[in-house]
């Protein structure tokens, strides 16, 4: 399968240039500018289609001694960045500068769009007009910032099935953990049965944890049922977001959700930002989560007041290039959001019906077959380790999966564990599709997943501590590092 053989059957047509930003012109030229004020950079919008990533060209070697598209199923754990995002960075980077702490040209431009970036993530969660944006670092940081800003004896209520950052942060004394549904209704009873048993006792406010998309299943969860739960019993409630935010709107007010947290290096935008957006008073009466400047509202001998806002929670000079770039990132998914819709459901039908057509593969869910589900899929084939499935699809095909619990374990064990079957697997393969995805990447997936589940590898491999291994591998795996 050489290079030149794969068709690429998702076109994008070229890009018209003239819309693209012009060359801003080099050194102090700037400082000729008649107006005051930079442009903002902008995503080009003149092409048919979703998005573009900048590894759409990416090619891999195999021990095939071929080199192929690189085939990324990962997305769910961490995207490549749209070329959009790479343009508004490379705009931002011109003018990089400290962030509300200088009166510079460049210092006010990186000031501004920084908010400007803030307000582009209000609009893009739909948040209320009183809500608060703060940037963090990632979905696992927001949600740790949140369960720092719980009033005292707040009850958390959340379901094994969460991912880790939303299953871990909250105070273990004072968190109900709710087994793995069965099935959307299921989900609702196990909820209310958790809330009215701490409604009449619990000495503080409440608040449900619910994920938007499963990052083992794909599957949506149930949001406006959830919410409508847990307003009956006064609970606010925080949507995990990481994995809904890149494939399906989010609108905070319509949901009626109180909080929201997503990543940016889920979102096409890999610069180390991450969001968490919702309602001010929690935040703004909890004590700071860094201690710092940029937190601070005065500063004495004998006291500190802190601000309030986001700058509370944002102390220490702020990721204003991740801002930027997730920013830039929401973006494109607002032009583009049917186009990407329409490709990730391509894709998605394409891999879910090609997998359950496979002999010896079984896939996993949660609410069971034909719930609604972004494109994640995950699966184990009969007789093979999964880790060595993920090295057989890299090796020999040129193909990324992410193999083991997925920082879910214990949905993961609900899921594979089968207390009768000895064999039952305790890992498995997941394949999550996305905008550096096209139709050859998953009929290629699913071509080489039924010649593994059919035949094993054509290659030898050994198990060594880090994974398993090629016994003779011909591919050189190293690249000039790029700095
Ligand atoms: N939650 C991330 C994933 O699913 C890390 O891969």
């Amino acid at each position: 399968m050489s290079i030149s053989t794969i068709s690429r059957q998702v076109h994008h047509p070229v890009k018209d240039v003239s819309t693209l930003p012009k060359p801003r012109p080099t050194g102090l030229s700037i400082l000729k500018r008649d107006h005051p004020r930079a442009t903002p950079p902008q995503a080009s919008t003149a092409f048919e289609g979703p998005p573009r990533t900048v590894s759409a060209d990416l090619g891999v070697p195999t021990l095939h001694r071929t080199v192929v598209d690189y085939a990324n199923f990962d997305h769910a754990a961490s995207t490549p960045a749209l070329e959009s995002v790479k343009i508004a960075v490379d705009a931002a980077l011109r003018t990089y500068s400290s962030v509300h702490r200088g009166n510079g040209y460049a210092s006010r431009i990186t000031s501004e769009w920084y908010e400007d970036a803030r307000a582009q993530v209000h609009g893009f969660v739909g948040a209320r007009e009183e809500d608060l944006v703060v940037f963090t670092r990632n979905s696992t940081d927001s949600l740790n910032l949140l369960a720092r800003c719980l009033p005292r004896q707040t009850t958390t209520f959340v379901f094994e099935s969460e991912h880790h950052a939303a299953l871990l942060p909250w105070n273990p004394a004072r968190t109900v953990r709710i087994p793995v549904p069965g099935s959307e209704q299921d989900a609702l009873i196990l909820l209310e049965d958790a809330l009215r048993d701490a409604a009449g006792t619990a000495p503080g406010p409440l608040l449900v944890v619910v994920t938007g998309a499963s990052n083992v299943t794909g599957e949506l969860w149930p949001v406006e049922s959830i919410v409508s739960t847990a307003s009956r019993y006064g609970a606010r409630v925080v949507l995990d977001a990481a994995q809904l935010a890149p494939h399906r709107k989010i609108d905070i007010e319509a949901l009626g959700v109180d909080y929201v947290a997503f990543s940016g290096h889920k979102l096409y935008a890999p610069f180390g930002a991450g969001v968490l957006a919702g309602r001010a008073d929690w935040l703004n009466e909890a004590a700071p989560y860094l201690l710092g400047g940029g937190a601070t509202a005065s500063v004495t001998s004998g006291s500190t007041r802190w601000n309030d806002g986001a700058a509370r929670h944002e102390a220490g000079s702020p990721n204003v290039i991740g801002a930027i770039a997730i920013a830039a990132a929401c973006a494109s998914f607002e032009t583009h959001r049917d186009a990407i819709e329409a490709h990730e459901a391509a894709l998605a039908e394409q891999l879910s019906t090609g997998l359950a057509a496979v002999d010896g593969v079984t896939t996993y869910s949660i609410f069971g077959p034909g719930h609604e589900r972004v494109g994640v899929s995950t699966f184990t084939i009969k007789g093979l380790d999964s880790s060595l499935v993920s090295a057989v699809l890299s090796a020999e095909y040129g193909i990324g999966v992410r193999d083991g619990k997925f920082c879910a374990h214990l949905l993961v064990d609900a899921l594979l564990l089968d207390p009768h079957d000895d064999d039952s697997p305790g890992a498995a393969v997941r394949a999550s599709v996305g905008l550096a995805n096209n139709a050859e990447h998953v009929s290629r997936l699913l071509g080489a997943i039924a010649t593994l589940a059919s035949d094993g590898p054509a290659f030898r491999y050994r198990h060594t501590p880090t994974g398993w291994v090629p016994v003779e591998d011909p591919r050189d795996l190293t690249l000039p590092r790029p700095w």
